[in-house]
């Protein structure tokens, strides 16, 4: 390879690697994004203008124009981007990832189908590469609500792993019978497509976000694929950082949602669309309002703040900031209590709380802050459900039992806010809004928080 196009890819790699670290952090991370996107540019860049071979200015022409379309595509998408859609977002460009990869296998397959080793690795691309597009696709539909949230197919852990030996069995023939048939290749990329609908359709409720980090795993496995196939070192290394940062991920969310990566990937899934008669019997619920829930708090020596999913659909980022420095300065100690899945993508609540700045020291992980709900006097929920609903510990037949939750029901009182009494992401009643030491405050958050900001500024 040509000396200069091996810095390039080698600086691009370094660029990846420092800009991976400094995601690490909130303060850094949007630095390190900028770093590793340039890097990815500069290895972009090489590719196309350094090599040892003559290449037709059409070509250029042609490269330039896909470069073009897709840049401004991707940039108005992602300018335009919600916060809370940005997991239908991430889904998007895991498929359009998983579709690349396919698609180059297609074009090279009729060149190297009597080279094993290279056939063998173009096979696993488009493979892997269907997989990811079609089950990313699914996923998308299922977060925009366009897709029902759980589709079951019946013995769908059977049919679908089955479907999944038959596929890899297809190829092993292919690949050990060096057949060239563009149709048998086009069966194959089918069978693909067909086993990520398959895989992803029967998943709903809380098991959705290990699907798409598992997704976004595969798309990075794909590139890494097809950096083999052109001996091409930064789309490898691009290609292997993306798929292990993507399944460190998925065992982390596993962790949080108590599921080993093991279920899965061949398990049952859990999932359900709506509470039952069952649920709704859970008792009465108490009444508050903004005024007397600021009196509980004024009076408070310390308060934990749980964000969730409504915080971030009502943007009450900045109120709620407004809230905890007010409180502080009252001379209440404040902390947030962060749940590893709260909202709907990893680090949701980190990064929206530091949209309004409030100070990461304050930001308590999980397992940090369970034992301290026992001496907190107020704990306020702000839009959170799933995250902190107790039959995760006491209802073995709920679809969420054994995930872990933010223990919120052994603090003194607790503030719900939330619009209405519907059930959270997993479609289930909490019992935690009938707990007798839980008032529930009703309205939007955004709302609810600034009433409750300008009571406590008249007190
Ligand atoms: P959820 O369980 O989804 O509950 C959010 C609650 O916010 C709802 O009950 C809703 O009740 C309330 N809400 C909605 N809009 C609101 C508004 N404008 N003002 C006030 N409240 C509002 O949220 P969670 O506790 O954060 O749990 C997250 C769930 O999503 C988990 O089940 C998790 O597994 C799943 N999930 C997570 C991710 C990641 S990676 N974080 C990705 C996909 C799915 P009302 O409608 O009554 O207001």
């Amino acid at each position: 390879m040509n000396i200069s196009l091996s810095i390039i890819y080698l600086i691009a790699t370094v660029s990846f690697i420092v800009g991976l670290k400094k995601l690490g952090n909130p303060t850094t991370a949007k630095n390190g994004n900028l770093i590793a996107a340039a890097g990815m540019g500069l290895a972009i860049a090489g590719t196309i203008f350094i090599h040892d071979f003559e290449v037709p200015p059409l070509i250029y022409i042609l490269i330039g124009l896909a470069i073009l379309t897709g840049s401004i595509i991707g940039g108005l998408m992602a300018f335009k981007v919600k916060m809370t859609k940005m997991p239908e977002l991430v889904s998007l460009f895991n498929g359009f990832g998983g579709s690349s990869a396919a698609l180059i296998g297609l074009v090279e397959f009729s060149r190297d189908a009597g080279d094993k080793m290279q056939a063998t690795t173009i096979v696993s691309g488009i493979i892997i590469g269907a997989i990811t597009f079609s089950g990313s696709m699914i996923a998308w539909g299922k977060l925009n609500g366009s897709l029902k949230s759980v589709v079951n197919i019946p013995y769908h852990n059977i049919v679908n792993n089955l479907f999944l030996i038959g596929v890899i069995a297809f190829a092993v023939f292919m690949v050990s019978t060096g057949v060239n048939d563009q149709v048998l290749v086009g069966a194959l990329l089918a069978s693909g497509l067909i086993y990520g609908i398959l895989f992803v359709l029967p998943i709903g409720g809380a098991d959705m976000p290990v699907v798409i980090s598992l997704l976004n795993s595969l798309t990075g496995i794909a590139a890494a694929i097809t950096g083999v196939l052109y001996s091409n070192m930064v789309m490898l290394i691009g290609g292997i950082l993306v798929g292990s940062a993507g399944i460190i991920l998925t065992i982390a969310m596993c962790k949080g949602m108590n599921r080993t990566l093991g279920a899965v990937i061949f398990g049952s899934f859990g999932g359900t669309d709506s509470a039952s008669d069952e649920d709704r019997r859970l008792g009465s619920i108490k009444k508050t309002n903004p005024s007397d829930s600021a009196i509980m708090m004024n009076y408070a020596s310390n308060v934990i703040i749980v964000p969730g999913y409504g915080l971030a659909v009502a943007q009450a980022q900045h109120v709620i900031h407004e809230l905890e420095e007010l409180l502080t300065k009252k001379g209440v100690d404040v902390k947030y209590a962060i749940h590893p899945v709260a909202g709907r993508m990893p680090g949701h609540m980190n990064v929206l709380l530091a949209e309004s700045n409030v100070d990461y020291s304050l930001l308590v992980e999980m397992e940090d802050i369970n034992s301290q709900f026992k001496n907190t006097d107020v704990v306020l929920v702000v839009g959170a459900n799933d995250v902190v609903n107790p039959a995760a510990h006491n209802d073995p037949s709920s679809p969420i039992y054994g995930m872990p939750i933010l223990d919120v029901e052994n603090a003194k009182h607790i503030i719900v806010n939330k619009r209405t009494m519907n059930a959270g992401y997993a479609g289930i009643e909490n019992e935690l809004f009938y707990n007798d030491k839980t008032v529930m405050l009703f309205g939007d958050a955004k709302a609810a928080l600034t009433s409750l900001v300008s009571e406590l500024k008249n007190m």
